[in-house]
């Protein structure tokens, strides 16, 4: 399938990898690339720029395609030093960066110099604008469903992205609730280039996290996810687990007054402990609602193939299948 994002990335389908902390390694970031889509690292998975470097030679070991890294800018208990992870990135011969949270714009000098396209992540249409504005080439638009953070507006896609194709002159891809064909057809027909999954992509034989993390994903439902640091305007949506109860529960208390530290507990440090250790119950880790459409743990490739595969037939068979005769033989003679 060819779109201004497949042509913009040189990949063969319109599928990226969203930056997960503590999933996005070079095993699966390799994985997506080698079958057709784009995969990303998780720079600040990795501790320090030095590692990242590592990270990234690592993936090159592993594919020839292209991958890119993510580069996270949120509100962290202390900041990373990002003019030497983008020295990393330039240096590993990265061409495509995944920005998120806050805006990259501070950054994109260096990132252009570099000759690197920057798609950044964002969840709302004004943010997209923004992002145009500045120079990002792509826009990666969020929906509320999304896992991780959804922003302050809940906005759902079915709206939130018609409304991105309303305004945006540069390609986007859709973010958040995407797992499968039906995903990739619903929004290529509201305007997108491509999708983005963060989610699915965890539930793959590649994902390099605890078995625990596949299976909860597979056992949960669309009602499994919950909301949480709203107070803080810093909202994420997780799976929900006992951690999660108890910082819940904290937030009831605490109300409008919470404060970081009063949830430290729940929502530091807690990657490992889920993703390495499978510690299910240790606090708040991203997950999206789409995990409902979450049935089994497929190689990237088997996923990928399936998705590219379905999405043909869905085209063809049920959309071309509702066109009148007339239009039908139209589209021949065209
Ligand atoms: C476990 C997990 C960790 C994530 N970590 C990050 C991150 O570090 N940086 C980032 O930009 N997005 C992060 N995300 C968001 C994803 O890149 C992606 O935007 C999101 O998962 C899309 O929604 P979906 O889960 O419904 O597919 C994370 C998502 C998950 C599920």
């Amino acid at each position: 399938m060819k779109t201004a994002i497949t042509e913009m990335f040189n990949i063969e389908h319109p599928i990226i990898q969203g930056g997960m902390h503590y999933v996005g390694f070079a095993e699966l970031a390799g994985a997506v690339s080698n079958a057709g889509g784009l995969g990303i690292i998780t720079g600040l998975t990795q501790r320090t720029p030095e590692l990242l470097a590592k990270e990234i030679a690592r993936c090159h070991d592993l594919t020839d395609k292209p991958f890119g890294v993510n580069l996270t800018f949120l509100p962290a208990f202390s900041a990373p030093p990002y003019p030497e992870y983008i020295a990393a990135i330039r240096e590993g011969g990265i061409k495509i960066v995944e920005t998120a949270g806050r805006s990259p714009e501070q950054y994109m000098p260096a990132l252009k110099a570099a000759g690197i396209k920057v798609i950044h992540k964002c969840t709302s249409v004004r943010h997209s604008l923004k992002a145009e504005q500045i120079g990002c080439d792509a826009v990666s638009v969020d929906g509320f469903e999304c896992g991780g953070h959804p922003g302050e507006d809940d906005m759902p896609n079915m709206i939130l992205l018609p409304r991105a194709a309303e305004e945006l002159k540069i390609p986007f891809v859709a973010s958040g609730g995407m797992a499968d064909a039906r995903s990739l057809v619903a929004v290529l027909a509201m305007g997108a280039a491509g999708m983005n999954m963060g989610t699915r992509f965890i539930a793959t034989k590649e994902a390099p996290v605890h078995d625990n993390v596949k299976k909860a994903l597979v056992a949960a439902s669309e009602l499994d996810t919950r909301l949480v640091m709203r107070a803080i305007r810093n909202t994420e949506r997780v799976l929900k687990n006992a951690g999660v109860e108890r910082l819940l529960e904290i937030e009831r208390e605490k109300g409008a007054k919470l404060k970081i530290e009063d949830i430290r507990e729940e929502v530091a440090g807690v990657y490992p402990k889920v993703m390495i250790d499978g510690d299910m119950d240790a606090g708040a880790w991203s997950c999206g609602m789409v995990v409902g459409l979450i049935h089994d743990i497929p190689t990237v490739k088997e996923l990928i193939d399936r998705i590219m595969a379905d999405a043909e037939q869905l085209i063809r068979n049920r959309l071309m299948g509702f066109l009148g005769a007339e239009s039908k033989a139209s589209l021949k003679v065209a």
